[in-house]
């Protein structure tokens, strides 16, 4: 059997914290004697070339470090302030310097001029996320013939915010020199699906039309998951237990609505923040009834967008707690620190309310959690975005758009009256569908799906 290389920009960490992706990986990868290649997160002066392998809980993990300069135009830059917000049509988050485009290239380029000598000819290449679109030319420009796939975990963009991308035709050549792209999501392969079908005219691409040839590509969606029975496991264990006795005591019997999110504007917080605003000012009888808690660790700060989000959920949260709280009561609680897996297992457990409200999402994980941890017997309901990807699995969460903050509150509303056979009725049926995308059938129908041909049983490419 060929060995699989996985490819990220961040290569997985150590200990109990490491996420799902890495663990569905992880026993493919010991199986396949292949390795997970990335940046090793060292910052370097000057250029460097030689590749460390690790051993990290039994996967191997091949590293490289980058240049402080390469590493800002190509993460911070052309990725997050770029790519990032136009993926997520936020185009007016966006913040355009020509140069980063460069650093973005050189990136993928060192990374395919260290991995290709590290490759058998048969070895199957899994590049994950936006930040190394271009991995595939660069690896075939030096001669690999291999198979290679692509994994977008975020949002594909609509074509319009797609052209305002710049080098847009150039990032989409690069996705055509893949066997197959993945998405998260049906949105996001129609979304594909209207670009390659009707590419730009040259008036709106900026560039003169040269039509791009999608034809080796095949691309499907894939939705990604978690492993919701180890979550359910985790959210019952004495670790996860610890948070939970802490958090009972604070909450004195109120109920519990929570969410947990990188501090991103893609996150919808303080839109969030301000549907609760509106249950407290609309229905005063849950006053003193009901606390949030919102997790959001710092992500990406040295972006100005991010310090910007950042101070605009500071001041909404200011502001809720100068409207509501009492000298002996809190309706909020807000932390901007990362927990480990057991404590937010704990906590989605004990949560009447998980509040998933993100502007826009490839997937949200932390939807697949929140039922994977809750109590059967009175299990919590699940507030989500339309906009999600998750949106398209989980049809018995409560389903809003987060732009519309009275809707969100009346979802609130609606979550935290809900009778108890109604919750439990909901939650077996996100169960069933958590445990039907679950993220090892996610990885092995995508692996299958990569393999040659010959290794399928089929003669023919499919297109
Ligand atoms: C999203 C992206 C991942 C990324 C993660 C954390 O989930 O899809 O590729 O690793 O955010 O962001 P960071 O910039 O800290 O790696």
């Amino acid at each position: 059997m060929s060995r699989i290389i996985v490819v990220s920009n961040r290569t997985p960490g150590k200990g109990p914290a490491a996420g799902g992706l890495a663990v569905a990986l992880r026993k493919t990868l010991a199986e396949r004697e292949g390795f997970w290649f990335g940046w090793s997160g060292k910052l370097v002066d000057t250029p460097a070339t030689d590749v460390r392998f690790e051993d990290i809980d039994g996967l191997s993990v091949a590293q490289i470090d980058l240049t402080r300069d390469d590493h800002h135009a190509y993460y911070a830059g052309f990725s997050n302030s770029i790519l990032w917000p136009s993926f997520h049509l936020r185009l007016d988050l966006a913040t355009i310097e020509a140069h980063w485009y460069e650093g973005y290239r050189r990136v993928n380029q060192q990374f395919a001029h260290a991995l290709l000598p590290l490759l058998k000819a048969d070895d199957i290449i899994w590049v994950h996320d936006y930040h190394l679109i271009p991995l595939a030319s660069e690896l075939r420009n030096l001669g690999a013939r291999n198979r290679i796939g692509f994994y977008l975990h975020i949002p594909f963009p609509t074509s319009d915010a797609l052209y305002a991308i710049p080098h847009h035709q150039e990032l989409m050549r690069d996705l055509s020199r893949y066997d197959l792209v993945g998405m998260q999501a049906l949105r996001d392969v129609a979304a594909f699906t209207e670009f390659a079908e009707h590419q730009a005219p040259a008036t709106l691409s900026g560039s003169p039309l040269q039509a791009i040839d999608f034809g080796r590509t095949e691309v499907d969606a894939f939705p990604i998951g978690s492993d919701p029975d180890a979550f359910a496991r985790l959210a019952t264990s004495p670790a996860a237990n610890k948070m939970v006795k802490r958090m009972e005591l604070a909450l004195h019997g109120q109920q519990l609505i929570l969410g947990v999110d990188r501090l991103d504007y893609s996150k919808g917080l303080p839109q969030r923040v301000e549907a609760y605003e509106k249950l407290l000012a609309n229905d005063p009888r849950f006053r003193r009834q009901v606390h949030m808690l919102q997790v959001a660790p710092p992500s990406r700060d040295t972006i100005k967008e991010y310090q910007a989000t950042s101070d605009a959920l500071d001041a909404i949260c200011g502001r809720v707690m100068g409207r509501f709280a009492e000298p002996d009561w809190q309706p909020l609680t807000y932390v901007k620190r990362a927990y480990g897996q057991p404590s937010l297992a704990g906590l989605y457990r004990l949560a009447r309310v998980g509040l998933v409200t993100p502007l826009r999402d490839g997937m949200n994980l932390v939807a697949h959690e929140y039922v994977g941890a809750q109590d059967p017997e009175d299990p919590g309901v699940l507030v989500l975005s339309r906009f999600a990807g998750a949106a398209e699995i989980f049809e018995d969460a409560i389903l809003v758009n987060p732009f519309d903050t009275d809707e969100t509150a009346e979802a609130l509303r609606m979550a935290l009256d809900m009778p108890r056979d109604e919750r439990i009725a909901r939650w077996q049926g996100l169960m069933a569908a958590a445990r039907n995308h679950n993220v090892e059938d996610w990885s092995k129908s995508f692996l299958e799906r990569l393999a040659p041909a010959s290794a399928r049983g089929t003669a023919t490419r499919d297109i």
